[in-house]
């Protein structure tokens, strides 16, 4: 991977940002592969700068959310499908027709992973992947032990993981039992990915994905077997890297 070490969030939103907006600009119907939590949030207030300073159209951008809770209720504004709404897709002015959550409007939940496996490959597949990562090394919520060949299925969150997500919960008994995500083998076939990390919460979880064994107790290390991915860390993040 191409590793950039970067000043701050500020500094990532503004590299991440002017890629995503190259690439909306070279193929208007690009496919996003979006990831929620707090990394990304200031490289989707870059790439909106852009799309206004430049009138970028991103009319027929198409998007697809990483993972999102199963279990919270319909319009919860903690539910990766508001948070996508609220940080992406009204900032961007994307259609919401064009942005797809997992799990949502399933028929089953068990069928779900399919379908969106299916929505994914009728799209042509992710041009451009958003990934933050966890303290577990988790991409997606793809925790240790998810296999590398992983498809889009219901996981269970691992005790850190609710822990750290409680922050956006009024208790952490709130923060649900299960998810439902992209696998690892799904998020290996965007053709791009960007790996974004920051804070010295992050720095074991990066040295590991970069420089350790590529292993499915390191998720994050999948990124090792990817042709094109761009890594974007803070010097905190990056402290553990040698
Ligand atoms: C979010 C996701 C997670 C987060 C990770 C880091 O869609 O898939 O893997 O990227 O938990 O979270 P933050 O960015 O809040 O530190």
């Amino acid at each position: 991977a191409e590793v950039l070490i970067v000043k701050d969030q500020q500094e990532a939103g503004g590299i991440v940002g002017r890629a995503i907006a190259d690439l909306i600009a070279a193929k208007p119907d690009a496919v996003l592969g979006l990831a929620t939590g707090s990394t990304p949030l200031r490289v989707y207030e870059a790439l909106a700068g852009i799309v206004a300073a430049e009138g970028l159209d991103v009319s027929h951008v198409r998007g697809f959310a990483l993972d999102e809770y199963v279990g919270l209720p319909v319009g919860h504004p903690e539910s990766y499908r508001a948070v996508i709404t609220r940080e992406v897709v009204e900032p961007l002015g994307l259609d919401p027709a064009r942005v797809l959550v997992p799990g949502e409007n399933a028929t089953s939940i068990q069928t779900a992973g399919e379908d969106y496996e299916a929505a994914i490959a009728a799209a042509g597949g992710v041009d451009l992947q958003i990934l933050g990562i966890g303290r577990t090394g988790h991409i997606g919520f793809n925790e240790p032990g998810s296999s590398l060949a992983s498809r889009t299925r219901v996981k269970t969150l691992t005790e850190p993981t609710r822990i750290d997500n409680a922050r956006f919960f009024d208790s952490p008994d709130d923060v649900p039992v299960h998810c439902i995500t992209q696998g690892i083998g799904t998020i290996l076939e965007a053709r791009h990915v960007f790996l974004l990390a920051f804070g010295d919460a992050k720095a074991d979880a990066v040295a590991a994905a970069l420089e350790g064994p590529v292993t499915a107790s390191s998720p994050g290390s999948a990124v090792q077997l990817h042709r094109h991915a761009t890594v974007v860390v803070d010097e905190a993040a990056a402290a553990h890297l040698k």
